[in-house]
């Protein structure tokens, strides 16, 4: 009697994973349902310049540290490996070409750490807010950022306004940078999901 349960418990084992199986995989084997990725719906292409403040430029450095690795300070960023603990807390002005002296359409507001000790890496947390007659919203971004990497992708997390729920990519490159005290980076917004 016991071997018999047994034997029926076994069956009913193979039935459920024999039907499991058929009805998890889909074509190509993956046991996960693929959604097809929708197509681009709106892009977008701005620049934001980060000047970082460096003890002797308080007037115009638009970023500052707030938080260092032990040994270091708040003035300048971190002598060794590669900046690695820097925080720092940026209000960038935003602009629709390359131009710095362009008039701003947004500030991008957020943070920067430095993560990694033995290459330039960072991860980036923040928005742009925009408020000019071509633009009125938020888009917000997080990702990280191998910084010697041409083309990263960060995503797009959300938005309001013009870019309610907004959902995509953002491509970022390094369009010029000076030393420790100024970068510009071109931001290629792909999104796939507006509204
Ligand atoms: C800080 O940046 C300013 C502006 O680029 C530069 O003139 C100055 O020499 C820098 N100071 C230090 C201590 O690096
Ligand atoms: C920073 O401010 C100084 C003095 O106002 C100015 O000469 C310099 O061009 C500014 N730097 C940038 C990058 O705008
Ligand atoms: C901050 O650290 C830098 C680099 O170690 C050093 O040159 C600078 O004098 C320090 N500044 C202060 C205010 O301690
Ligand atoms: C956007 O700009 C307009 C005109 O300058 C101003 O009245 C409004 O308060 C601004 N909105 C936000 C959210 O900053
Ligand atoms: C932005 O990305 C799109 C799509 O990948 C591309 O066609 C376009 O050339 C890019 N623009 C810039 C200025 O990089």
């Amino acid at each position: 009697m016991a071997i018999k349960n047994r034997n029926r418990a076994v069956h009913l084992c193979f039935l459920w994973l024999l039907l499991s199986s058929v009805l998890l995989q889909t074509s190509d084997g993956k046991s996960w349902k693929k959604h097809r990725l929708r197509k681009p719906c709106r892009n977008l292409v701005l620049y934001f310049h980060d000047v970082i403040y460096n003890g002797s430029n308080a007037k115009n450095a638009t970023s500052t540290l707030v938080g260092a690795p032990h040994g270091s300070n708040l003035t300048l960023l971190a002598g060794k490996d590669n900046h690695f603990g820097d925080l720092a807390v940026f209000d960038d002005p935003i602009t629709l070409d390359n131009n710095f002296h362009s008039p701003p359409v947004g500030r991008a507001q957020g943070f920067y750490f430095y993560d990694m000790k033995n290459t330039f890496s960072s991860w980036l947390g923040f928005t742009f807010v925009l408020n000019s007659t071509d633009y009125k919203g938020t888009i917000t971004f997080s990702g990280a950022d191998p910084i010697l990497t041409k083309y990263r992708d960060i995503s797009v997390v959300g938005g309001t306004g013009d870019f309610i729920m907004a959902r995509g990519i953002a491509t970022i490159s390094t369009d010029a940078y000076e030393g420790d005290v100024y970068f510009r980076l071109c931001v290629n917004i792909t999104l796939y999901e507006c509204y």
